[in-house]
């Protein structure tokens, strides 16, 4: 399955996105997980995404979906994928379209983890990393606002979409996104 997770910062994405591609047999993709590790092995990439992300804005398009069109290149990735973290921009979205056309192998669903505002501070709050202060955490809501709550409504017309509500245990939300994924799945 090709799958892409869209969800405000602090949802559970990555926390989701572990057992799913377990569940699912995929690969894991994680722009956020990528942009740490160049940042931390000091890396041109790194360097450049550094500022934007201690920010909380979003690194320039062309900058993400280079590193997207590699990583998809990669072999793990022909047994399927979930996509965590990207596409963020409508640009990003439809770069991806266009990668995956060209290659024949559609998206399969789009799963949106759904959680409301107070409970995203609260869980980035006790995590602590270095983009988790409450200003930031501001920031890179607003970002996601503007900039990535318009792709629900770009997947929502192609009938791509699914939302799972995001709130109570890591095993509970776990259970609707697999149900979501495969309904046969109890
Ligand atoms: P990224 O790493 O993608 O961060 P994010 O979207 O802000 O989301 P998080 O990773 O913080 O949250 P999550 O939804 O994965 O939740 P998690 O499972 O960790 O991006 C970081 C930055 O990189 C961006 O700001 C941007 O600068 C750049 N970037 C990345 N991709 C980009 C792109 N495509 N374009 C441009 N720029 C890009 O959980 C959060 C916490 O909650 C954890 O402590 C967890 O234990 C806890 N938790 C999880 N589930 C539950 C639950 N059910 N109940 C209670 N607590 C829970
Ligand atoms: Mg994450």
């Amino acid at each position: 399955m090709r799958i892409v997770f869209i969800g405000p910062p602090g949802a559970g994405k990555g926390t989701q996105a572990e057992r799913l591609v377990a569940a699912f047999h995929m690969a894991h993709l994680s722009t956020g997980d990528m942009l740490r590790a160049a940042r931390d092995a000091h890396t041109e990439l790194g360097r450049q995404a550094e500022g934007y992300m201690s920010a909380g804005q979003l690194v320039p398009d062309a900058i993400i979906i280079d590193l997207i069109r590699q990583r998809l290149a990669d072999a793990d990735c022909r047994q399927g994928y979930l996509l965590d973290g990207f596409p963020r921009t409508l640009a990003q979205a439809e770069a991806l379209d266009a990668m995956l056309a060209q290659a024949g192998t559609p998206l399969d669903a789009v799963l949106e983890l759904q959680v409301p505002e107070e409970e995203l501070f609260q869980r980035l709050a006790g995590r602590g990393r270095t983009d988790d202060q409450p200003v930031v955490i501001r920031q890179r809501l607003v970002a996601y606002r503007k900039q990535t709550e318009p792709l629900l409504a770009y997947y929502g017309a192609k009938g791509l979409l699914r939302s799972v509500q995001g709130l109570g245990t890591v095993e509970e939300v776990f259970g609707r996104a697999r149900q979501v994924l495969d309904p046969r799945a109890s």
